[in-house]
């Protein structure tokens, strides 16, 4: 077969936080890929980068007083030692806020231009007189119009799961000053995604398939994007610029426009590309326009849209050297014992808390990898899985073949194998004979069987050696030969499987070549054996036991690790500033019978906290004396500590219909006092019943 090249990526991290474990996931299923190529003598160019342009990540540096570029510089300066960490071997890593990445994007702009697939439009949108900026739909809070839950983003309700414009929201804010925004008119830049030409191009290129006749995308995939594209659901065309200020690419003529991040951040592959070529002296311009060059993008399931609608377009209408991808190659999310991360419930696993706990990195490759296939399925990590696949499979299967039989070559011949017991060999031969197939699971990203069959093949190897009871051979006179025999295959047998389980556990595998002495581990390997020509060395600890506590101190510490910050530390320019009190008008007379319907009593706050994604909402805990304590959800975070209300006696409404917030009920309502304006402006203040007060008494 004739040797590939391959441009592989994965999805570049935004560069505002550090790595999560879906992250170390995706990075792990390329790289066992791209090792496995390259063990078959193809030549792969992986190369990652991080996504730093945007608002999310201007608004984060403004908030640390540093520039956007020191801001993202020292995120980038931290990723090395994580992908090292766990052997994830990119070629290059690189920036999107780079000159070749600036180059490049503005080279498509000027291009797409020219092709008639770029137009501008006026569009009114949501702006913060305070902060002099456009607001994205993420930095616009208000109440959900459809259900009025209130704190909800910009563009869809958290709690009803409502799609909606910014300028639907009830009440909106930006949630950058507080204010109320603005709507003000701006020019912005479109791609024309719904140009029939677009169209009819992703059409074809969305079920098309590669050189190789493998389609360009997953089914699963695929159904999606039919959808999307059929003849009665209309394409929207794609807003690519944004007003300054922002940390991004200038539009070229355009003073004030740059380009939206999700503009520039899939050219950051092209950019890597580029300054990897440029560091190796390769002929970016070539390579990309050879038709034997490959170009492959593993994301997660969240970016499809992006990556098989806007990309392929944008690199087919840009033109020659660019190419348009053979392969957009999706995965799920990575889920916890069942259940989607959580940060606020610190139900979440940093896979920088398992290097900072010196876990072994090839056991958490080989337990995504063992759960790995090409479905877009997401991919559970189970605690007590986790233990007993390391602990069953790895060690007390694998590594124990060399342990087993080690000893005896070395100890009684000099580490000398035997070549002609290893070629007459049916269990050599077997093993070999599943090579083709093993091979195919790893180049179609079926992971999982592989291992399965590699397991397969561990089972029969110790089968083998619990026949032939070496431990006895030894005991016996003039049984030498018989067990420099069976040591010699069960250790052939552990070559091989060693070069089986190598692009999964490359570190062991470059251990065992030493202790075989057998040389490089590739594909071609399987053709060869050991031989009398090879010294095995004295057996070395290969692979130690995961044990439970490793994986509570795991889970632990990432919960500790992902706890929300405190109120106490967050800055004070959260809260609206005062203003002078604003009268309202009062409401017309009731009859009483009216008003002793509103059943108001004292009540004791026992604990208090915030609640997550909220910035208006406390959670309190209050007690009433009826003998149980009730929740209750009340929109004083930007006024109230909570640490400051625990123990403190307050008034309620208590015979409020509970009403649904935040996934449990408020089970009554905090009266406070405030004035008449939206923000409350001149403050808001908890009502406190006079010295001697008890919990539970009515008001009258
Ligand atoms: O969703 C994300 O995390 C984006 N930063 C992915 C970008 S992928 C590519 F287009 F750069
Ligand atoms: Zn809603």
């Amino acid at each position: 077969m004739s040797k590939r090249t391959i441009f592989l990526t994965t999805a570049l991290p935004y560069a505002n936080g550090n790595f999560h474990l879906g992250h170390i996931m995706e990075y792990i299923q390329a790289d066992i890929w791209s090792r496995h190529q390259r063990m078959s003598g193809n030549t792969v160019h992986f190369v990652g980068a991080d996504d730093a342009h945007g608002a999310p990540i201007m608004i984060s540096a403004q908030k640390q007083g540093v520039t956007p570029q020191e801001y993202v510089a020292k995120i980038s300066a931290g990723r090395s030692q994580y992908l090292d960490a766990f052997l994830i071997k990119f070629d290059h890593w690189h920036s999107t806020d780079s000159k070749e990445n600036i180059k490049l994007s503005q080279e498509f702009y000027r291009r797409l231009k020219k092709a008639g697939l770029i137009y501008t439009k006026e569009i009114e949108q949501f702006y913060d007189p305070v902060q002099n900026m456009f607001l994205a739909d993420r930095f616009i809070k208000g109440t959900c119009p459809k259900c009025g839950a209130e704190d909800q983003y910009g563009d869809s309700c958290e709690k009803c799961g409502a799609v909606y414009l910014p300028t639907e929201l009830i009440n909106p804010y930006s949630a950058l000053s507080g204010t109320k925004p603005v709507l003000k008119k701006s020019k912005h830049f479109f791609f024309k995604l719904s140009d029939p030409a677009c169209v009819e191009f992703l059409r074809k290129w969305t079920v098309g398939k590669a050189g190789d006749g493998t389609p360009h995308l997953q089914p699963e995939v695929i159904a999606k994007t039919d959808e999307w594209l059929s003849e009665d659901s209309q394409l929207n065309d794609w807003d690519i610029s944004r007003d300054a200020p922002y940390f991004g690419i200038e539009i070229p003529d355009e003073p004030g426009k740059y380009f939206y991040v999700w503009l520039d951040a899939p050219i950051g592959y092209l950019a890597s590309l580029m300054s990897y070529c440029e560091k190796k002296n390769i002929d970016f311009t070539a390579l990309l326009e050879s038709a034997t060059t490959e170009q492959i993008h593993i994301i997660g399931k969240d970016i499809v849209y992006f990556h098989t609608l806007f990309w392929p377009a944008m690199l087919k209408f840009t033109g020659k050297p660019f190419r348009t991808p053979e392969h957009v190659w999706v995965h799920g999310f990575v889920t916890l014992d069942g259940r989607k991360m959580s940060k606020s419930r610190g139900h979440i696993l940093d896979p920088l808390v398992y290097v900072d706990l010196k876990m072994d990195p090839e056991w958490l490759r080989y337990y995504f990898a063992f759960k790995m296939n090409s479905n877009v399925e997401d991919l559970d990590f189970t605690k007590s899985d986790f233990l007993q696949r390391i602990n069953s499979d790895l060690v007390g299967k694998y590594v124990n073949i060399a342990s087993r039989a080690a000893g005896f070559l070395v100890k009684r011949f000099g580490g000398k194998v035997s070549g002609s017991a290893i070629n007459e060999s049916a269990l050599i031969g077997e093993i070999k004979k599943q090579a083709p197939y093993i091979q195919e699971c790893y180049n179609g990203r079926e992971y999982g069987k592989a291992l399965r069959k590699v397991i397969e093949l561990t089972d029969k190897t110790n089968e083998y050696i619990d026949e032939e009871k070496p431990w006895d051979l030894a005991k016996q006179e003039g049984s030498e030969v018989k067990l420099q025999n069976v040591c010699s295959i069960a250790l052939e047998a552990f070559r091989l499987l060693t070069l089986y389980l190598k692009p999964v556990l490359p570190r062991t595998a470059q251990r065992v070549e030493e202790f075989l002495g057998c040389g490089e581990l590739n594909w071609s390997g399987v053709d060869r054996s050991l031989d009398s020509s090879t010294t095995v060395l004295p057996f070395k600890h290969l692979m130690a036991r995961v044990t439970q506590e490793q994986l509570d101190q795991l889970y632990a510490i990432s919960a500790e690790k992902s706890k929300p910050i405190q109120p106490d530390k967050e800055k004070d320019t959260e809260k609206p500033e005062n203003t002078e009190m604003v009268f309202e008008p009062v409401a017309p007379n009731i009859s009483f019978d009216d008003f002793s319907k509103v059943d108001m009593r004292v009540a004791k706050i026992i604990d208090c906290k915030k609640v997550e994604k909220s910035r208006k909402l406390l959670q309190l805990t209050v007690d009433m004396g009826e003998g149980k304590t009730r929740n209750i959800f009340s929109g004083i975070a930007t006024f109230y500590k909570p640490e400051d209300l625990i123990g403190k006696l307050t008034v309620i409404v208590a015979n409020l219909e509970p009403r649904k917030m935040m996934g449990s009920f408020s089970e009554g309502m905090l009266l406070s006092a405030s004035d008449g304006s939206d923000n409350h402006g001149a403050g808001l203040f908890i009502l406190e019943p006079g010295k001697g007060a008890k919990p539970g008494m009515k008001l009258h």
